[in-house]
């Protein structure tokens, strides 16, 4: 067997870099830190999206820390998806422990305890920046594919928000959204024939049990006004250092549809928001999705593949995506054969499934001769995971199992006192706090209703005169018949679905 010294010339030029980095710990042999063999990860190739995985209590979540602090200390900003609720210690020091100044020895550098600016965001009605998006702004083709709806009934879809739009009438939330669902297929329904073809009451009725699904989820608390700019992402504080943005969800662990569907609406934001990056030599902004098996729980084979081709595009806009999961298996293999930094924790070896969950997982990593990896991957420590990443060419660096280094802050939660105080500071609490209910379709469409019926009743009772339409607009302009046809829609449609693969 090679020896230490080969081990740290072999580590320090396989992990050499040119411009910054982070420093993650030093390299192991035979299950002891080499003092000084620091594994260093290129700012540079941050944004080519990562795995954390590990059985469970191994030390995921300690590393998703160690990350996002120091990405923050580099000017990165962060967003995390916390979903158990243990990351909010962010903002406050380490108390320290000789335990961590050990650690901390072996690996060759000093533990300094540090805070870190952070935001806590919500999608529910916890405290915090309520999170929203509008239905218009979510569009028809997310929305079809996050119902996993039918061409026809996306179709359908299609057209009413064509109709919105035609109509200027606001579409903010699903209460706006069944409203002309219903009105389609109800008191609407001869304006909508002619103006766009027939719609059939089963298929409003299934889009309507599929949208009730998801409120029952929470989603109505998620869909509506003021919706969330994603350039308050990627805020610096006064000190230069990047904001980490913690959006809470340890109450949506039985809600995958709900988290999938904000995720997915976050994504496409953050890519039709953000510029191209080009060659840069740091991220934009990175965004760590803990217990991420449960965005790929239950989703459909057409939203499977829009995160797999948002995951794909993404880099180039600087953004890079960290999934942290028990099992790497539970990551479908097209979004795993993108990702570059890989920290593997111990995995245990208890059924024959486990058993072959590590021989698989082995087999995706470089080969070393300083490891066996299988044997390695169920014999690592607390705090210690297999990393490989990639340097700054973008090839990938020496297999380490690494000592890593501790979080700088709190590895326990905040008080509900100190969760206050971060957001009585914020000024993203207030900005997006206030519940706006404008006019929207649902109001609008009550009215016009509400008028029809009135001239109806007056129509009834007055003697046979002469018959006033009730409809408010009817375009027969045969142009526009065509441009709004179910058909032609479903053609559009069609076409998009290509162009965002
Ligand atoms: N880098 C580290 N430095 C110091 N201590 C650590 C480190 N990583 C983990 N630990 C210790 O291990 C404990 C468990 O770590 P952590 O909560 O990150 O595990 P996990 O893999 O996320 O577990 P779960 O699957 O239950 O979420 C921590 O509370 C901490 O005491
Ligand atoms: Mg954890």
């Amino acid at each position: 067997m090679a020896g230490t010294e080969d081990f740290f010339e072999h580590i320090e030029k396989g992990y050499a870099t040119k411009g910054d980095y982070i420093n993650m710990g030093a390299a192991m042999l035979n299950g002891e830190a080499v003092t000084n063999a620091f594994v260093k990860i290129p700012l540079k190739t941050l944004n080519r999206h990562g795995l954390i995985a590990g059985a469970t209590g191994t030390g995921k979540t300690k590393t998703l820390q160690v990350l996002a602090e120091n990405l923050s200390e580099k000017g990165i900003p962060v967003m995390l998806m916390d979903l158990k609720g243990d990351l909010s210690g962010l903002a406050q020091p380490s108390p320290g422990h000789a335990k961590i100044d050990e650690r901390h020895a072996k690996i060759g550098f000093p533990f300094v305890a540090s805070s870190f600016p952070v935001e806590i965001l919500s999608l529910s009605e916890q405290d915090g920046v309520k999170l929203r998006a509008t239905v218009s702004e979510f569009g028809p083709v997310l929305l079809s594919r996050i119902l996993d709806l039918s061409e026809t009934q996306s179709g359908i879809v299609a057209v009413v928000f064509k109709y919105c739009d035609d109509q200027k009438m606001p579409l903010l939330d699903l209460k706006d959204f069944k409203k002309v669902l219903q009105y389609a297929t109800g008191a609407g329904k001869s304006e909508f024939t002619k103006e766009y073809g027939r719609i059939s009451t089963s298929s409003t009725g299934t889009i309507l049990r599929k949208i009730i699904e998801l409120e029952q989820q929470g989603a109505e608390l998620f869909f509506g006004e003021k919706s969330f700019d994603v350039n308050d992402l990627t805020r610096i504080d006064e000190q230069g250092r990047g904001y980490i943005n913690i959006l809470r969800l340890t109450d949506i662990q039985d809600r995958p549809k709900l988290f999938s569907t904000f995720m997915l609406s976050l994504l496409a934001e953050i890519y039709d928001t953000f510029p191209e990056q080009g060659d840069s030599d740091k991220p934009e902004l990175i965004l760590f999705i803990d217990e991420a098996h449960l965005i790929f729980k239950e989703a459909s084979k057409a939203l499977l593949d829009q995160i797999e081709s948002i995951v794909k595009l993404i880099r180039s806009k600087g953004i890079g995506l960290y999934f942290v999961t028990q099992n790497p298996t539970d990551v479908p293999n097209d979004v795993l054969s993108q990702l570059g930094l890989k920290v593997q924790h111990a995995l245990r070896a208890f059924t024959a499934r486990d058993r072959k969950a590590i021989k698989l997982t082995a087999e995706n990593y470089p080969e070393s001769e300083f490891y066996d990896t299988k044997e390695v991957l169920t014999s690592l420590g607390i705090g210690e995971a297999l990393i490989s990443a990639l340097d700054e060419k973008g090839r990938p660096t020496p297999l380490a199992a690494t000592l890593l280094r501790a979080p700088m802050s709190r590895m326990d939660v905040l008080t509900d006192k100190e969760l206050k105080e971060v957001n009585d500071r914020s000024s993203l609490v207030k900005k997006y706090g206030e519940v706006i209910d404008r006019e929207s379709a649902y109001e609008i469409l009550n009215e016009k209703i509400e008028e029809a019926e009135k001239l109806a009743e007056k129509e009834k009772n007055k003697p046979a005169a002469r018959k006033t339409s009730s409809r408010t607009s009817t375009r027969q302009n045969p142009v526009l018949k065509v441009l709004t046809s179910a058909t032609f829609i479903r053609g559009v449609l069609g076409v998009l679905k290509k162009v965002m693969r």
